[in-house]
């Protein structure tokens, strides 16, 4: 099963439900369908009428982010994993390095992972190196730490899909070569079953993935799928995307 995720970041209304309307119907006629499943990641504040809404249909919804603490506390502006599950969204991201930035730390991310996972939201573990730390040669260490220092053998690795992104591919239009790339998802694949023990660990790539690169990102068998960021806006590219990877 390949993965296509639309992170809409800040972006998004209750019209802009129209782009996804757009998707569902592609991909409810779509002969490759029972290949993929596609999941947007909207704002909080569209959470529950798009669930609603994609109800039993081809899209899946779910979560940027979550609070660190569960159901409800006294946290301004905070939304627990609890009270994203009750909107009926399925999955959450988690260590996108947007929050990262923001100060989620590792203790905090592992918080988040274990309530996501305890309100059964599927979890995207986000990690990925930075512009000095890829100059300085240190992806591989950056990683393992990031994976080691918050997932851990007795979460439930069924509901957990890492994705890497490197921080300077992101927006940038940047993406990483291929020999490079597929050695990288490679080595997390191979952390991943050190520490879950697990056969086939999905791993997934985000950063700057569009219409046109899609096609190279193909040849890495590796690859589980995307998260796609600036071209999920758009319904035609999102299309478009699904439509290259398999043509
Ligand atoms: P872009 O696709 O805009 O580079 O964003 C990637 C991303 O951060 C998705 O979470």
């Amino acid at each position: 099963m390949k993965y296509f995720i639309g992170n809409w970041k800040m972006f998004g209304i209750p019209k802009s439900i129209n782009i996804l309307n757009k998707i569902n119907s592609f991909s409810s006629r779509d002969k490759n369908r029972n290949r993929y499943r596609v999941i947007i990641t909207p704002p909080y504040t569209l959470l529950e009428s798009f669930s609603k809404n994609f109800k039993n249909k081809r899209i899946i919804i779910g979560s940027q982010n979550c609070y660190q603490k569960d159901k409800f506390s006294s946290n301004t502006a905070a939304i627990s994993s609890y009270m994203i599950k009750k909107t009926g969204a399925k999955y959450t991201l988690i260590g996108h390095s947007d929050n990262r930035l923001e100060g989620d730390t590792d203790t905090i991310l592992k918080d988040k992972v274990k309530l996501a996972l305890e309100n059964n939201l599927k979890v995207v573990f986000c990690i990925g190196e930075n512009k000095l730390q890829k100059k300085k040669k240190q992806t591989f260490s950056v990683l393992k730490k990031q994976l080691k220092k918050v997932l851990e053998k007795k979460l439930n690795k069924n509901n957990i899909i890492v994705a890497y992104e490197p921080i300077w591919s992101i927006g940038t239009g940047k993406i990483p070569n291929q020999k490079d790339l597929s050695k990288t998802v490679y080595f997390i694949k191979h952390i991943l079953k050190n520490i879950f023990k697990k056969k086939s660990p999905e791993v997934l790539y985000g950063g700057s993935v569009d219409e046109n690169n899609v096609k190279m990102f193909k040849q890495i068998k590796e690859i589980d799928g995307f998260l796609i960021g600036g071209a999920s806006k758009s319904s035609k590219k999102f299309i478009d995307i699904i439509k290259n990877y398999y043509r």
